[in-house]
């Protein structure tokens, strides 16, 4: 069996959710705390034993290949300064190594995907979209991968989501389940309001065949008017298993202002050296807020 050892994580989409910031930033680049959204997506591709990654960017990307390379001046000074800790945060990002391609067209998911057929060959991929971040005892990614040990078959990474929220996701229709693995008989992207087969979602989370190519190959277009991952998903369920893995962790959506905030804040909360102060900072504000209401 060949191992997972390629993950291409797509990054050209637009951004219009967090317009006008994204008009000259790329939305992979806003941060949770002090890091971009994409490290914590390429750490976990990291700890889940990837090797090789490729990002797929597009127009006004270009600030994520620089984060992830050196940036000599700074790293001299943060020395000079005898700023190590800084310097190790800084060299985390630089000694990753990536890889870059450009979609030429914003056409979807599916076609970003697509764009990295030949840095993956022949071989079983990951796919991680960062929309999502999760946080989880063993990586969201290296439970998939360990579903795919076990089945040698692609697995999507599912979460519940409440019903009225179906229709911002691709949803599974599962059929028969075993501990928290699923057949499943279809995949429905972005399914109307209240038409979801199920409220198990898609999480951004995914290992694949190459078989996959075969699928995407087509261009078919789909919900939105675009290249949709998962009607290639759909589809190669009819010619090998395609199964669902209700992984373990905490899910946190960056892909929506709400979820971005909410997931600044938690992560805060969360920090060493500023938690305390947040969580003070936060009573402070909900009190002012209240007696002005
Ligand atoms: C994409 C996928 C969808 C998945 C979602 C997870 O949608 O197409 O199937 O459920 O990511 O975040 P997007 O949010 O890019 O529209």
């Amino acid at each position: 069996m060949k191992t997972v050892k390629k993950a291409i994580i797509p990054a050209a989409g637009l951004g219009t959710r967090f317009l006008p910031v994204t008009k000259a930033m790329p939305k992979e680049m806003l941060p949770i705390v002090d890091k971009p959204t994409i490290q914590y997506i390429v750490e976990e591709a990291i700890e889940s034993g990837i090797e090789d990654i490729i990002i797929v960017t597009g127009k006004g990307k270009r600030a994520i290949e620089d984060h992830f390379d050196h940036n000599v001046e700074l790293e001299e000074t943060l020395m000079k300064k005898e700023k190590y800790d800084l310097l190790e945060k800084v060299n985390y990002a630089s000694n990753v190594d990536l890889h870059f391609i450009r979609q030429k067209e914003p056409q979807g998911l599916g076609h970003a995907v697509w764009c990295a057929r030949k840095f993956i060959g022949d071989e079983p991929f990951a796919v991680l979209l960062g929309d999502d971040i999760v946080k989880a005892e063993t990586p969201g990614l290296r439970q998939l991968i360990e579903q795919y040990e076990e089945t040698e078959s692609s697995v999507v990474g599912v979460q519940q989501v409440p019903k009225e929220e179906t229709h911002r996701y691709g949803i599974v229709d599962p059929s028969t389940m075993e501990g928290r693995r699923y057949q499943v008989k279809d995949f429905v992207e972005k399914p109307k309001p209240g038409t979801a087969p199920s409220n198990l979602a898609i999480m951004g989370r995914y290992v694949f065949t190459p078989e996959i190519f075969h699928y995407l190959e087509k261009h078919q277009i789909g919900a939105g008017g675009e290249i949709q991952l998962t009607d290639a998903i759909q589809q190669l369920n009819d010619l090998q298993k395609v199964y669902a893995y209700d992984f373990e962790g905490k899910r946190y959506d960056v892909g929506e202002k709400l979820g971005f905030i909410r997931t600044n804040l938690e992560f805060a909360l969360q920090n060493e050296e500023i938690g305390e102060q947040v969580a003070e900072l936060v009573n402070q504000l909900a009190a002012e807020q209240k007696v002005r209401s």
